[in-house]
């Protein structure tokens, strides 16, 4: 838990020893207390060094224990941290992998602290839904200001050792021998007054306007934490540094984080941190896993079509240190694709220079521009992003199949069409798989990998070892129109556009899913992915356009309501923000503030009259429950068809595709908060009053739990139903 051993004559040495992260688990704490009181009763011991284990000091308390914590339970980290500041002797933090949370406050108490030159610190836990509770909010901003401490606490971002020394954080950086170097350090400064290493003495480095500093702080947390608690939270307790003496302002850390503990969003945030690293421990329903699949290496990479995703996705690739080979349909679009991705990776480049890190990652020198399919005869894998058009996919790999090289991954980006369909074109339909990214494709750290009837377990842990090159989280699914992320949103966007004929606007329907914490409301989002997109699909699936069977209702497809709203729109032109107006109205072609549309309420009132519509008041209760509990019942079918292996895989997908807000914990985790009898029954109610849409009945299996009594969400995939056995 924490070695003690001594280093030379008068240096004692205590290593954090914790597989994999060195958490900073009871016993751990326990035991780096009794290694610090050891040292400071042996009058032979002059100065201390704490270190951490296999390359790394700690990753912080261990979150796994959170759950058991009561609100009301003394924080022993904090007890530790004081006694280490308090100790008679010198002692020195030597960082190595990470300091972050709880592992930074053990740096903090420490008198001096030295860093490798690739360590990271940081504050994380704003991003699990509390702060750093081991006195890290009052000893952060004594030692680096408040400003620095401000944006390091409310953000959580991880800052590399050369960043932290500019900052004040650490004393010193190495290259090699960290530990070395941090027990030479010891030894020189034992006997030396430790009161000015003491930071809890130190005071706040004031400035003239302080007040000001925190307001502005805090307004902007609030705008962009839509419902968070933790960031604002943050504040207080860095406002308490400012305001309070230490002793004092550790009190109201100490409040603060019992009221952030006892909240529902701290656990929404904890369980999606342990969901996304669930979820790359991949199963197939064969059972075949992770755990026997290996991936094989990726060193060059095309990808065909360098439009809104393709120029994403390249430079995503580029970013990753990847050869890449980049393929247009003819020279404009080559040209216009790679002034796109030139543009993409100046930006990458100059983001990379503000935060001290190289920029030849971004070398367009591995980057190849080509009309040529010819240039992809040597590449490991290919990653298709034409126009969503079968036909067209189906060519592109049909070709693909006769130019690689036959070990050569094919990929799909499609974002809903069959990938067996377009497997099987080749003559490899094992290395065919779907990698639906998310646009912008090099920001979005969504990677859908949807496996195909054949693909082989090789090409899923290539794809799923490709996610986490990309720095992307990857989630496994099965092969359905839309996969999980998007056939989950069919059912969301088609209740957002029925209340509209039902009375609303389309602000009032953004507004309640924004309130509810979502980035966008699915009217701003619809303007701003284009509403072309989905009118060309619909028109494929004959819904409307030439296809559709003269004499059908307006306002039903197959018994089942339907919605014509969108396709009015679409045939005005109003394809969203890039025309300048859809949902909303924009300043110009492409603009970006979304302007409510005097147009479109007089569209709506003469379509209700039309058809016959009363309008009616809808609350914003009702708007959240259609919008939501119709994608979560999408997501229990979704389960039962074993499309999804886990709640967790379709919390991750939307968290981190459609932004869902974390501090929900993801729509599953969402309905097992609310309850399922209760998701049920106003699924009922609102399915017996609108009996025409399918999509509200409630989903056998989420009645099956019910019926079952609700079990915790990590039981609900035992009782899916297994296929039968072909035997
Ligand atoms: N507690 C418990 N387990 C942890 C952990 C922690 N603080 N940090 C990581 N782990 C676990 C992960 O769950 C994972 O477990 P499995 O192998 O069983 O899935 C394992 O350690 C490895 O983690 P990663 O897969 O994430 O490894 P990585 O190399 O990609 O990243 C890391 C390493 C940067 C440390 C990352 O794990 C991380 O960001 N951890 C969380 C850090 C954090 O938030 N610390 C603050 C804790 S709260 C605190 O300290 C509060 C306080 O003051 C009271
Ligand atoms: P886009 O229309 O912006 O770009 C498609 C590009 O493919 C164009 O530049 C076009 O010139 C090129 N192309 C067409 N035929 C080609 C050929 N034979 N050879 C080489 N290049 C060719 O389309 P977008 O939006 O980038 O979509 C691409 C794919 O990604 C689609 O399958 C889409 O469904 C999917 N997708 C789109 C998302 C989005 O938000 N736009 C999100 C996720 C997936």
């Amino acid at each position: 838990m924490a070695q003690y051993r001594r280093a030379g004559a008068a240096v004692a040495v205590i290593r954090l020893h914790n597989a994999p992260v060195n958490a900073l688990s009871s016993a751990v704490v326990q035991a780096l207390a009794q290694g610090v009181k050891k040292a400071d009763l042996d009058p032979s011991v002059k100065a201390v060094v704490i270190c951490g284990a296999n390359g790394k000091f700690s990753a912080g308390a261990d979150i796994r224990t959170f759950s058991s914590l009561q609100p009301r339970d003394r924080p022993a980290l904090a007890e530790t941290v004081s006694l280490i500041e308090r100790s008679q002797k010198p002692v020195v933090a030597a960082i190595e992998g990470v300091a972050l949370g709880g592992g930074l406050e053990v740096a903090l108490g420490c008198h001096y602290r030295i860093a490798h030159a690739q360590a990271r610190v940081g504050f994380p836990e704003v991003l699990l839904g509390i702060l750093p509770a081991a006195e890290g909010t009052q000893r952060l901003p004594r030692l680096i200001g408040i400003p620095a401490a401000l944006d390091l606490i409310t953000t959580g971002r991880h800052v590399l050792a050369a960043e932290a020394l500019k900052l004040g954080i650490i004393d010193e950086i190495v290259k090699e021998n960290t530990v070395e170097r941090a027990i030479e350090l010891a030894s020189k400064v034992s006997g030396q007054p430790l009161g000015p290493r003491k930071i809890s003495l130190k005071p706040v480095p004031d400035l003239p306007d302080m007040e000001a500093i925190l307001s502005e702080a805090l307004v902007k947390v609030k705008r962009k934490a839509r419902g968070r608690l933790s960031p604002e939270m943050c504040i207080q307790a860095i406002k308490a540094a400012v305001q309070l003496p230490f002793a004092e302002g550790v009190e109201k850390e100490r409040e603060l984080f019992r009221f952030l503990l006892g909240s529902g969003q701290a656990k929404a945030q904890q369980y999606a941190f342990f969901a996304e690293r669930a979820v790359e421990k991949w199963t197939m329903p064969s059972g075949t896993s992770w755990k026997t699949a290996s991936a094989q290496p990726i060193r060059k990479a095309a990808v065909i079509g360098l439009g809104t995703m393709g120029r994403g996705i390249v430079t995503s690739l580029v970013k990753a240190k990847m050869l890449v080979v980049a393929l247009e349909q003819d020279q404009k679009q080559l040209d216009i694709g790679r002034e796109a991705v030139t543009s993409l990776l100046q930006w990458e480049a100059s983001k990379m220079q503000q935060s001290g890190q190289s920029q030849d990652i971004c070398d367009p020198a591995r980057l190849q521009f080509t009309l040529d399919f010819g240039a992809l005869r040597d590449v490991d894998l290919v990653i298709e992003a034409v126009f969503e058009d079968m036909a067209l996919k189906k060519e592109i790999f049909r070709k693909l199949s006769t130019i690689c090289k036959p070990e050569a991954f094919l990929c799909t980006n499609t974002s809903a069409l069959d990938i067996d369909e377009i497997a099987a074109v080749t003559s490899h339909p094992h290395q065919v798989i779907g990698t639906h990214f998310f646009s912008p494709a090099h920001v979005m750290k969504l990677l859908e990998v949807i496996r195909g009837h054949h693909t082989s377990p090789t090409t899923i842990a290539t794809a799923m070892s490709l996610a986490k090159t990309l720095n992307k989280v990857g989630v496994l699914v099965g092969n359905c129109f839309g996969f999980v992320g998007n056939r989950m949103m069919a059912p969301y966007v088609e209740q957002a556009i029925f209340l509209l004929e039902e009375g609303c606007k389309p602000e009032e329907v953004d507004q309640a899913v924004e309130g509810f914490g979502f980035h966008m409301g699915p009217f701003r989002m619809l303007d701003l992915a284009g509403l072309d997109v989905g009118w060309r699909s619909r028109k494929g699936q004959g819904l409307t356009g030439p296809k559709l069977a003269p004499g059908t209702p307006a306002r039903q497809r197959e018994s089942r309501r339907y919605s014509p709203l969108p396709d009015f729109l679409c045939e005005q032109g109003r394809y969203g923000q890039k025309a300048g107006k859809g949902w909303y109205l924009y300043e110009k072609p492409g603009g970006r503030t979304a302007n409510p549309d005097p147009w479109l309420y007089n569209f709506l009132s003469e379509y209700r009259e039309t058809h016959g519509i009363k309008a009616r008041f809808v609350d914003q209760e009702e708007i959240l429950e259609r919008c939501l509990y119709a994608l979560i019942n999408e997501g229990f079918q979704i389960l039962a068809d074993r499309i999804a292996s886990a709640p967790e895989d379709i919390d991750v997908i939307y968290i981190y595709g459609y932004g869902w807000p974390t501090h929900r914990g993801g729509p599953m985790f969402h309905a097992s908060t609310v309850g399922l009898p209760h998701v049920l029954s106003r699924l009922q109610k609102y399915s017996e009053a609108h009996p025409d849409i399918p999509k509200l009945q409630p989903s056998p299996f989420l009645k099956k739990l019910v019926a079952l009594g609700s079990p915790p969400l990590r039981e609900w995939v035992s009782h899916v139903r297994q296929p039968s056995s072909k035997l």
